[in-house]
């Protein structure tokens, strides 16, 4: 290498950046240095390293690659990639599921407790924490579960997660081994079968009526089952609440089968008519019930954070596995949302949001009723912060979603939530994002994506 000075001389610049750049070159192992001969470039780096690849040899490469096809993944990553594109997901567009209406969240309160605990943070809100969360956060979900939920539980229960999701991975992952049975709701979240997919379980669809899960079809065909998964609450997607009997009959079939129940409490605090319905794990007397909350619906979804109440037995398994995964929630944002639960902000949150998602219910079922009652079924409209209105029989739910995605609109296929083909098609629209103008637009933009294009299938 020529000297710095002399390579300064010839660039005509300083010597400062040239040092810099030999000193990085050094550091990565380019150059190497001998005493008395200066600088040489490093005699371990093979020439073709040095020389950028020709344009014909990069398209080689890839053309070999793409030969060769897809590299071998686990089983489990293969299934992934077979869940199949949903164009419905790409906008945030009117009757987007599980989208509050974040024009009306709180900032200006929610930025000043960011403030506050950002401002001169403590050495706990920067450092590791502990893997079952933030304690004063723990203890006022606790405090809040027991006063609206009648969960039964103490703050040492309490695991926060990063949203529900995470939840249902983790207790996949401490409850389950590949292959064994697991009961989920069908229709049902599709979140949850993704969960339980990854973790390798064999699923047992398990059809829901006006009552929630049968769960007589449970008792008889899932004697083998590990685990069932249940939205007791308000049925994901088609809105039951699980009636006392059913929810009797399932914590005495878990007893007897040695089961877990899962219970995703996604959107109670949202009901219209009539009071929350209590939780089951509140009725549980074997510890068999792991209780999955999320505060995406009554805050907002990129927050990322919900809690599960883990039967005290099982505390050290859970508290391993979330370690294990990715140790801990953002303490920071824990702490503002302690105070947030605290100074009654959330209550009263909660309180405004569901006014206005009662208005907004009230706006998407008139719309529909007068632009397309003729066409739509609707149907779970009592509770939460979507209704499912179904196509008549004969039309592609897919084929719809997609042409209404075209315009702009996310409606989500009802046929998505089934695990085998359905008999009926329809869509899910969730209205808590949208204005009574996006509403009223909406419903005529998916007017027009039914009746247009090839929506007809001769399966259903
Ligand atoms: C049934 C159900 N469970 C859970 C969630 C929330 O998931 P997360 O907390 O991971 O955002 C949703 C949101 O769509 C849902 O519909």
């Amino acid at each position: 290498m020529p000297s710095t000075r002399n390579l300064a001389a010839e660039l005509k610049i300083s010597r400062m950046p040239v040092m810099g750049a030999f000193e990085q070159l050094l550091a990565e192992g380019y150059l190497e240095t001998f005493v008395g001969a200066g600088t040489c470039v490093a005699r371990s780096i093979p020439d073709d390293t040095l020389a950028p690849l020709a344009v014909k040899a990069r398209k080689e490469l890839q053309e070999i690659a793409e030969k060769r096809g897809p590299r071998r993944m686990s089983r489990r990553g293969t299934a992934l990639t077979r869940v199949p594109a949903q164009p419905w997901l790409d906008n945030l567009g009117a009757f987007r599921v599980s989208l509050p209406a974040l024009d009306h969240f709180p900032i200006a309160i929610w930025s000043k407790l960011l403030a506050r605990h950002s401002r001169r943070p403590p050495r706990g809100i920067m450092a590791y924490g502990d893997a079952m969360g933030y304690l004063p956060f723990r203890e006022a979900i606790a405090e809040y579960l027991g006063a609206v939920r009648g969960v039964r539980c103490q703050s040492s229960q309490i695991l926060v997660t990063t949203g529900s999701q995470q939840a249902l991975q983790i207790a996949a992952q401490v409850l389950l081994d590949p292959k064994d049975r697991v009961c989920i709701e069908e229709p049902g979240y599709p979140g949850a079968r993704q969960a339980f997919m990854t973790a390798g379980t064999q699923l047992i669809p398990v059809p829901v009526d006006d009552d929630g899960m049968n769960v007589r079809e449970i008792i008889r065909r899932g004697r083998k089952a590990r685990a069932v998964y249940v939205t007791p609450s308000h049925q994901y997607p088609m809105g039951a609440t699980m009636s006392a009997t059913r929810r009797m009959l399932l914590l005495n079939w878990a007893v007897r089968s040695g089961a877990w129940i899962i219970e995703d409490d996604y959107d109670s605090e949202y009901r219209f008519g009539s009071r929350p319905i209590a939780s089951l794990q509140g009725l549980d007397t074997d510890a068999r019930v792991i209780y999955v909350g999320t505060f995406s619906k009554v805050m907002f979804p990129a927050l990322r954070l919900g809690y599960m109440v883990v039967p005290k037995d099982l505390v050290p398994a859970f508290s391993a596995a979330r370690d294990a995964t990715d140790i801990f929630s953002s303490t920071l944002y824990q702490a503002v949302l302690t105070d947030f639960l605290r100074e009654g902000h959330f209550a009263r949150h909660i309180r405004r949001m569901r006014m206005l998602y009662m208005d907004r219910r009230r706006a998407l079922v008139k719309a529909i009723h007068v632009q397309m009652g003729d066409i739509l079924e609707v149907i779970g409209a009592e509770a939460g912060m979507h209704l499912v209105a179904l196509l008549p029989r004969g039309t592609s739910d897919v084929e719809v979603s997609r042409n209404a995605a075209q315009r702009g609109i996310s409606a989500m296929p009802l046929s998505a939530c089934y695990l085998r083909p359905p008999t009926r098609g329809g869509l899910i629209l969730g209205y808590g994002g949208a204005s009574s103008r996006q509403i009223h637009e909406g419903v005529s933009k998916l007017s027009m994506s039914v009746q247009s294009g090839d929506t007809h299938v001769d399966s259903f």
